[in-house]
């Protein structure tokens, strides 16, 4: 069975339940899947670094804040130069995703900066694998309406409690933890 990290910030719960759709595709296509929050202050449970290393694949999630990755997933970024000194991830497949309240809000760099941070431990940076929907008849509620190619990008509104997040944009999440627990897979053989 391949196995899937997922570790990810939520300030306020958004990332959170992007974090809980990404996990239900993969585990959907027959991955293991384990969700590593970061907590308030930037710090993970210490055996999550284990779980982190015994990975077949890592997506990294973090809200946009400020046109970049939290504080507290860039603390984790920077602890993560213990497994990077021994390089504990190299050649793992690496993944990653963004939400923000505005549909553009800059998260380009967040998700630049994930595969960035997945090169330094040379780690194998997969994209979202999907197509965007971009014609006349898409709406807010169809596949990858966001048009996400190297992360998956999703909007929570910001005047949106968690219980009202987009719904295609969870459908989107689903999808993208499928498709990376397929190219895991893939590899994996
Ligand atoms: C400090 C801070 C900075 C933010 N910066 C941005 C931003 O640059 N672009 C954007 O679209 N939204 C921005 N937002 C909105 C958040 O990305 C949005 O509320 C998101 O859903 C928060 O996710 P969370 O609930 O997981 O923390 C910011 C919010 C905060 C608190």
């Amino acid at each position: 069975m391949t196995k899937i990290a997922i570790v990810y910030h939520s300030g306020y719960g958004h990332t959170a339940k992007v974090a809980e759709h990404v996990q239900k595709g993969a585990a959907h296509a027959g991955a293991k899947v384990d969700l590593i929050a970061i907590d308030a202050e930037g710090n993970l449970p210490e055996s999550a670094w284990a779980t982190l290393k015994a990975a077949d694949g890592i997506i990294f999630g973090s809200p946009t804040y400020m046109g970049m990755v939290s504080w507290q997933f860039k603390k984790f970024a920077d602890a993560s130069s213990k497994p990077w000194y021994t390089m504990d991830w190299k050649g793992k497949i690496a993944a990653g995703f963004t939400n923000s309240a505005t549909l553009n809000g800059d998260k380009g760099s967040t998700i630049a900066y994930l595969a960035l941070l997945a090169a330094q431990h040379k780690m194998l940076w997969t994209g979202t694998d999907m197509h965007p929907s971009n014609n006349k008849a898409a709406t807010r509620d169809s596949l990858n309406n966001l048009g996400g190619y190297q992360g998956l990008l999703v909007v929570s509104p910001s005047d949106a409690s968690v219980d009202e997040m987009i719904p295609g944009d969870l459908k989107t999440a689903e999808a993208f933890g499928a498709n990376v627990a397929e190219i895991v897979k893939s590899v994996k053989r």
